[in-house]
């Protein structure tokens, strides 16, 4: 109350100079004053210029990172013309928007003029028109749709939003639990995005085995998980790094700056992935050449051998077995991003349907 009066005070006091000065000749100036204390930082301006230059200044902040996602997927890959109300939430911008505001998994209709991952999918863009304006859209920790399990990563929650299982139909059976099921579609799976449940060890099948089911050292070690390696400093220019999101360069080179504060020794490290991809790509070759022998895969080795018109009916390990196998293909890390739990979750696929 004391300092509204106050500040209704000044008012008179002002509008009375005002009105003064309007009647007399106008007296010579005075002396500068003394400068004054810094005042609160006042409410942000909508259309305050000096605002719109910290981004849109000649800092070129917003055009280094414009360049480097013009050379990522997200920009390039195509697919937000997948725009309908399953897909858009991760699919094209406006549906993640929605989706992150309503808490619900579908937009509530098809999304018209889809925009693919961009600046206001992750970035809370011209909502202050201040620098706070660079936080994430999507900060929380994410419940994951396959499983239920709640996952945080730091930063990389933002990424686990999309890059996470969808649900399947039929549902994922219980590990140990007897019972049949029938696919109907050659897309059974995770879909292609299942890096944050497989990061963090959750939504496989964890078929009982010989292996024991840990997860390995970097969903525990690597803070803000998917940041620091798929946006760490940017390397040869916008190849890799940064804003492309990329961890390898298209041409195939890996970006090791994310890693070498762990892994101090790069050629050791380039190694390190070579056997890492190597071993486990030769796993997924022995599940997918016999899930293919079992009839379950087709030869391509990519997609069930199942339709609408030609539906497979499986076991439930055969079924759970037929996810983990796709969970690990469509991670495509092969074995970088949680290399135990793939080799675990691989290894006792096998020997279940051998
Ligand atoms: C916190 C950073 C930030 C501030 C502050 C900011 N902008 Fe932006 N603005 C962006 C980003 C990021 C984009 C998207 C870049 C792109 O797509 O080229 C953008 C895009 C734009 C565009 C292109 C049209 C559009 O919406 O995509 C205009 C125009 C624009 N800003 C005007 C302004 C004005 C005017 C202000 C001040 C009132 C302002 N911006 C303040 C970050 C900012
Ligand atoms: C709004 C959902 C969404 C968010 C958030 C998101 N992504 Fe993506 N991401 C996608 C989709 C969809 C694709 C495939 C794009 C296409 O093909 O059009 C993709 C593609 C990618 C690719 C390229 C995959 C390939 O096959 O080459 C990488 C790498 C990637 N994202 C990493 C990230 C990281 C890291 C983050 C967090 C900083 C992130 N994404 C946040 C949805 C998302
Ligand atoms: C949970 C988020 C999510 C939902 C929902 C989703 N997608 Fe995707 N989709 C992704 C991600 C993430 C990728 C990219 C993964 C990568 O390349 O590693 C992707 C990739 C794709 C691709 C490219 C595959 C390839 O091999 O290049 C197609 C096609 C696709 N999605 C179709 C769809 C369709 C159709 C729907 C709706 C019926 C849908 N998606 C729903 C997350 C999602
Ligand atoms: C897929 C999500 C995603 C997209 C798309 C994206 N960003 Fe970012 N951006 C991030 C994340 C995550 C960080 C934090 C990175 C870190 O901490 O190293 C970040 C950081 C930044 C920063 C540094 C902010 C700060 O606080 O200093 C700027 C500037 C920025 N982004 C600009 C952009 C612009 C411009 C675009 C569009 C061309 C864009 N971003 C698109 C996820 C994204
Ligand atoms: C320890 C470093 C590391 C972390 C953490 C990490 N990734 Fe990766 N990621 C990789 C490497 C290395 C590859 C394989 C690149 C290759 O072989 O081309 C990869 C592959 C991918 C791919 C396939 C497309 C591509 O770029 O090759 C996607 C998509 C992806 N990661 C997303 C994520 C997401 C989402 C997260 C967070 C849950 C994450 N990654 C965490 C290192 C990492
Ligand atoms: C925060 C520390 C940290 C970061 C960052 C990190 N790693 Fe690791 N990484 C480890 C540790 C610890 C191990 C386990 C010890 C070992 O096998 O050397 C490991 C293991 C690995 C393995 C073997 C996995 C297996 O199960 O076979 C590969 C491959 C790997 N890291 C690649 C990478 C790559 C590529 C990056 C960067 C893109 C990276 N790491 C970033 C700490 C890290």
């Amino acid at each position: 109350m004391r300092v509204r009066i106050f500040f209704a005070s000044l008012l008179s006091l002002a509008l009375a100079f005002s009105f003064m000065s309007c009647e007399g000749d106008q007296g010579p100036q005075g002396p500068t004053g003394p400068e004054g204390p810094t005042g609160p930082e006042g409410p942000a301006g909508q259309n305050g210029a000096e605002n719109c230059l910290d981004c849109h200044g000649s800092n070129q902040l917003i055009t280094a990172k414009l360049f480097q996602w013009e050379n990522s997927v997200h920009a390039t890959g195509g697919n937000y013309d997948h725009n309908q109300a399953s897909c858009a939430g991760c699919h094209t911008s406006q549906g993640f928007l929605e989706r992150i505001k309503s808490g619900e998994p579908n937009a509530s209709a098809d999304v018209e003029d889809p925009l693919p991952q961009n600046c206001f999918t992750c970035h809370q863009i011209h909502q202050t028109y201040t620098s706070a304006d660079w936080a994430a859209t999507a900060s929380e920790p994410v419940n994951f749709w396959v499983g239920g399990e709640t996952a945080d990563i730091g930063k990389g929650n933002l990424c686990i939003n999309c890059h996470q299982a969808r649900v399947p139909s039929p549902a994922l059976p219980e590990p140990g639990v007897d019972g049949m099921a029938t696919v109907t579609s050659s897309r059974y799976g995770p879909h292609h995005g299942s890096q944050g449940v497989l990061f963090t060890g959750n939504a496989a099948y964890e078929v009982p085995g010989a292996e024991p089911y840990a997860n390995g050292a970097h969903t525990a070690l690597v803070e803000n998980a998917c940041i620091t390696c798929h946006m760490a400093t940017v390397s040869g220019g916008r190849e890799a790094g940064g804003h492309t999101f990329r961890v390898t360069s298209e041409a195939g080179s890996l970006n090791t700056s994310g890693c070498i504060q762990c892994h101090t020794n790069a050629s050791e490290l380039n190694d390190l992935v070579d056997a890492t991809q190597a071993e486990i790509e030769d796993l997924l070759l022995q599940l997918g050449t016999r899930l293919n022998e079992l009839g379950i895969l087709k030869d391509d080795l990519t997609s069930a051998n199942a339709s609408s018109s030609a539906p497979l009916n499986l076991t439930n390990v055969q079924l759970g077995v037929l996810w983990n196998y796709q969970y690990i293909r469509e991670d495509k890390s092969f074995g970088v991003h949680n290399g135990k739990y793939a080799r675990a979750l691989l290894k006792n696929s096998l020997a279940a349907i051998n």
